[in-house]
């Protein structure tokens, strides 16, 4: 079995790719050999015929893994929408033991993985399997980004709940600050959380303003570090 961590989220576009980026990248400043695999991305766009998956490249680079985009992220869709969906279109047989074995082989090769789902946990990568499944499958620790907004808290506890009885160890969340003005509800959202379940917030990290088209917040050079500052590293290093 692997070590590391699923990330899944609340929703699609909460930050997973920035906190799988972020943890990438401060434990590889701690000297972590990181894995990191994005098992199926929907809406890659395409470059002269082939499909390039966004988030396996930021992943890739804050990993500084030497792994190829195949490995990676085995299967690249370009219709936008759940993998069982676009893969169907693309008429492409997605297998989930391919990819528990790929994540198993790639994690003898590293000290952890970081696997980013797609959307959230209740997600279809074939038909009647979801990334629940491969979560438990693949044996990770399951971290749940919230993005913070307006609707956190139902689709928070709604997937906290829904985890832990999937059988699933979901050892924290991460509440992501995804606006740069602050409103009643996101600036509730982490005490209200905190009352309502006995799961951990694990960080906060706060809304990174973009310093520009050519540099998203994946790639800013400071990410790892401030992750350090703002996410329970040590915690997570014991658990893992
Ligand atoms: N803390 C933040 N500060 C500023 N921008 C952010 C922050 N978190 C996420 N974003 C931006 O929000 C957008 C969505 O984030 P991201 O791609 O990480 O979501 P996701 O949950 O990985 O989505 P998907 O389900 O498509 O994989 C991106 O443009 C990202 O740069
Ligand atoms: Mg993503």
């Amino acid at each position: 079995m692997s070590r590391g961590f699923f990330i899944t989220g609340t929703d699609t576009g909460v930050g997973k790719t920035l906190v799988s980026c972020g943890l990438a990248a401060a434990f590889k400043d701690a000297g972590f050999r990181v894995g990191v695999m994005k098992p199926a991305e929907s809406g890659c766009r395409n470059e002269k015929g082939h499909l390039v998956p966004q988030d396996a490249t930021f992943l890739k680079a804050a990993a500084g893994s030497n792994q190829t985009i195949d490995r990676i992220c085995p299967y690249r869709l370009g219709v936008p929408a759940a993998p069982s969906v676009a893969a169907a279109h693309a008429a492409v047989r997605i297998r989930p033991d391919f990819l528990v074995r790929l994540c198993h082989d790639m994690g003898a090769a590293h000290d952890l993985m970081l696997v980013e789902g797609a959307g959230g946990l209740m997600v279809p990568l074939v038909d009647d399997y979801t990334y629940a499944d491969l979560a438990r499958e693949l044996g990770l620790a399951v971290l749940v980004v919230v993005g913070n907004r307006l609707g956190a808290i139902n689709h928070a506890v709604l997937t906290l709940e829904h985890g832990a009885c999937m059988g699933l160890n979901v050892c924290g969340y991460i509440l992501n600050d995804l606006e740069s003005e602050g409103t009643p509800a996101t600036a509730t959202n982490a005490q209200t959380l905190q009352a309502m379940t006995k799961v951990p917030c694990l960080g906060k990290i706060p809304f990174l303003r973009p310093r520009g088209a050519s540099e998203p917040p994946e790639t800013r050079p400071d990410l790892g570090s401030l992750f350090e500052r703002q996410v329970q590293l040590d915690y997570l290093k014991q658990i893992m």
